[in-house]
C-alpha cells in the first residue's frame, strides 16, 4: 500500500522507509512496505520464516539496494551503498546471525573498527575499561576478556549491541 508522504512532517521521523520492494530473481522479498519510526519509539516487525523482515532492515543497513522505493533519516533522503554509508547515517544493526569474530575477546570485538590507539598501537587497556564502563552504563553485563566462541548466546547478542552504543550509532535494529 502506498502512503501520502505530504501530509507528514518527515522531520519528526527518524526513519521512513517508503514504498519499498524488493525483488530478487525469483522472489518479491518486499511489497511496496512502509516503516515509520518517531524518535525514542520501539517497534517490532513480526512476521513467518522468509516474510521479509531481514531483507527489510538489510537494505536500511546498506547491505541491500532497494528494487524501488526511497529512505529518509529525519527527514532527508538517503542512498546507501554500503553499511558505512548506514553507521555514517547513525544506525545500528544487531544481525540475526551474529557478525563477530570468535577468536576475539568480548572487549576487543566491541572496539573492533573504532579501537582505542594511543599513538598508532591498539589501546587494549582503555578498549577494557571502556567497555567495562559502558556496559555497566547500560547494565549489560559482559565479561570483557572472554572469547566470543565460549560464551552462550545471549551474551554474545549483548556483545553486539554494545557495539552499536559503542560507536555511538543513533537507532538500533
Ligand atoms: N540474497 C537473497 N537472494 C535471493 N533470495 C533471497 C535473498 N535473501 C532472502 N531471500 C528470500 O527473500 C525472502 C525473504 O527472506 P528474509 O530472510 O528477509 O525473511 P525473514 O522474514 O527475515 O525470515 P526469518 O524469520 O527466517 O529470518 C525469502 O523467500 C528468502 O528466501
Ligand atoms: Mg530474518
Amino acid at each position: 500500500m502506498s502512503i501520502d508522504l505530504s501530509s507528514i512532517n518527515k522531520k519528526e521521523y527518524a526513519v521512513i522507509m517508503k514504498d519499498i520492494v524488493k525483488q530478487f530473481p525469483k522472489v518479491l522479498a518486499n511489497d511496496h512496505v512502509n516503516f515509520l519510526v518517531k524518535k525514542g519509539e520501539v517497534h517490532s516487525i513480526i512476521g513467518e520464516n522468509g516474510a521479509g523482515k531481514s531483507t527489510l532492515m538489510n537494505q536500511l543497513y546498506g547491505l541491500y539496494t532497494p528494487t524501488s522505493g526511497d529512505i529518509f533519516i529525519f527527514g532527508e533522503k538517503k542512498v546507501f551503498r554500503g553499511p558505512g554509508d548506514a553507521i555514517r547515517s547513525g544506525i545500528g544493526m544487531v544481525h540475526q546471525h551474529f557478525m563477530l569474530v570468535d577468536t576475539l575477546t568480548v572487549a576487543e570485538n566491541i572496539v573492533l573498527g573504532s579501537e582505542p590507539k594511543s599513538g598508532m598501537v591498539f589501546d587494549l587497556k582503555r578498549a577494557r575499561k571502556e567497555v567495562k564502563e559502558l556496559s555497566e552504563k547500560y547494565g549489560l553485563f559482559v565479561d570483557v576478556d572472554a572469547k566470543i566462541e565460549d560464551i552462550p548466546v545471549g551474551m554474545q547478542q549483548r556483545v553486539e549491541i554494545l557495539k552499536t552504543i559503542y560507536r555511538g550509532q543513533k537507532f538500533l535494529f
